[in-house]
């Protein structure tokens, strides 16, 4: 089955170039359905599109009666992946502000597919900061940008906002979608958030972890066609419709919820922050305001090294929380639990981290390979550890077993 491909089209004067992408997706073999703007169809024709798409185009208008009435749904259906090429400040403004007031912007909220934008604008709208909080916004929620470039722009003024060049939309695009699938066939648990113990029936002993990290990265492997189980904790943060999550606050329930499914999964990722204990007597009733209170706490089982007497082809990653030797003590956590990568997070610092929405990490692989990229959206860093999970898929154990 070919893949489906959304083409945005909105009203920049480079909307022309829009025509040879979409000439050049159709070649690659892919469904392309374009969807315009009222500004776009002011600058190049449906018909253009039409005809180098052999698709119907879905314009910026209400539907004509006897039409689909709802267009947005029925393009958005079954597509694996949107590009906004070219991008306006306006739609990219619409799209970070979940503002659907044409087929274009309806679409991008209708969508669960990934979304390339393609900006194309004059340089002093560029560089505004709301322009630049809402490209922030929608990489956050995992939309990727390409460009723009700099060179001389259809005002006649030199700087940044051309849009990019048709080859290198057409790398991301061809990059996305064999990523796309590289998971397919992979079962992976993916567990997130911070686990609550109780200490009587309206107090718990919890962390600080938002589950972001952990939601992003089972959010990205749906994308890439894995059948993902998220094991949740506690969550400060959104999980769309299509992932399926079991919630399980102790760290007792995660893992009694991990282990009856870890045999047969391809992939455990332990991003979740579990706490390291549980009250040993947990009260029946609140516990009456006193001048002192003693907890008496019991380890918590070790998820993962339980998990690594049930190990058999499974790859199995765990994050490392640090605020002090980072990197060493992750290498430490990495041997003793035998894992097969680590991503080290410095959770002192307060812009990444525990609730923020970037990260900074350090992936340290069991063969001993470092890698530390820069500070990025949590989204972005989920597609770089992804990147890695695929790599040691299916995978050999480094001890042999
Ligand atoms: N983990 C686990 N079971 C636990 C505690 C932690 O599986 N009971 C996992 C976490 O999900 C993470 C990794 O172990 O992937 C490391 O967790 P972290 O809290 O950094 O370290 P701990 O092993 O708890 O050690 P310490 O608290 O002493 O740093």
């Amino acid at each position: 089955m070919k893949d489906k491909v959304i083409l945005g089209v909105s009203g920049s004067i480079s909307a022309y170039k829009a025509a040879d992408l979409s000439m050049r997706m159709k070649e690659m073999g892919l469904e392309v359905h374009v969807v315009m703007t009222a500004a776009a169809e002011k600058l190049i024709t449906p018909l253009t599109f039409e005809a180098l798409t052999g698709n119907p185009v879905t314009c910026s208008g209400m539907p004509e009666p006897g039409k689909d009435p709802m267009p947005h749904i029925t393009v958005s259906r079954g597509a694996s992946l949107v590009v906004v090429a070219p991008a306006t400040a306006n739609v990219i403004g619409k799209a970070a502000n979940g503002i659907a007031d044409d087929s274009l912007t309806s679409i991008l909220l209708a969508s669960n597919a990934r979304v390339i934008f393609a900006p194309a604008m004059n340089t002093e709208m560029y560089n505004k900061p709301v322009v630049q909080e809402n490209i922030k916004k929608l990489q956050d929620q995992g939309g990727f940008f390409i460009g723009p470039t700099t060179g001389t722009l259809a005002c006649g003024d030199e700087g940044l906002g051309k849009l990019s060049d048709v080859d290198d939309i057409m790398v991301v695009v061809k990059k996305f979608l064999r990523l796309k699938r590289d998971l397919a066939g992979k079962k992976i648990i993916v567990s997130a958030g911070g686990t609550r113990e109780p200490i009587d029936p309206v107090r718990f002993l919890g962390n600080r972890s938002s589950g972001k990290m952990g939601v992003a990265i089972a959010n990205e492997a749906v994308k890439r066609g894995a059948d993902v189980t998220m094991i949740a904790g506690a969550l400060e943060t959104h999980v769309s419709d299509d992932l399926e999550v079991i919630r399980a606050f102790t760290a007792d329930a995660m893992l009694e919820e991990i282990e009856s499914r870890f045999p047969g999964c391809h992939c455990l990722i332990m991003a979740a922050a579990v706490g390291d204990y549980k009250v040993r007597n947990v009260a029946n009733n609140k516990i009456k305001k006193m001048d002192s209170l003693l907890l008496d706490l019991e380890k918590n089982t070790d998820i993962l090294s339980q998990m690594e007497k049930l190990r058999k082809e499974q790859i199995v990653v765990g994050f490392a929380a640090e605020t002090e030797r980072a990197v060493e003590n992750g290498k430490e956590k990495l041997l003793k639990k035998n894992l097969h990568m680590i991503v080290v997070n410095d959770v002192s610092r307060k812009d990444i981290g525990f609730g923020a929405d970037d990260n900074e990490v350090t992936i340290i692989m069991r063969s001993g390979d470092e890698i530390t990229p820069n500070k990025v959206p949590k989204a972005e860093l989920a597609e770089i550890i992804i990147d890695k999970v695929v790599e040691l898929l299916p995978g050999k154990f480094v001890d042999g077993r």
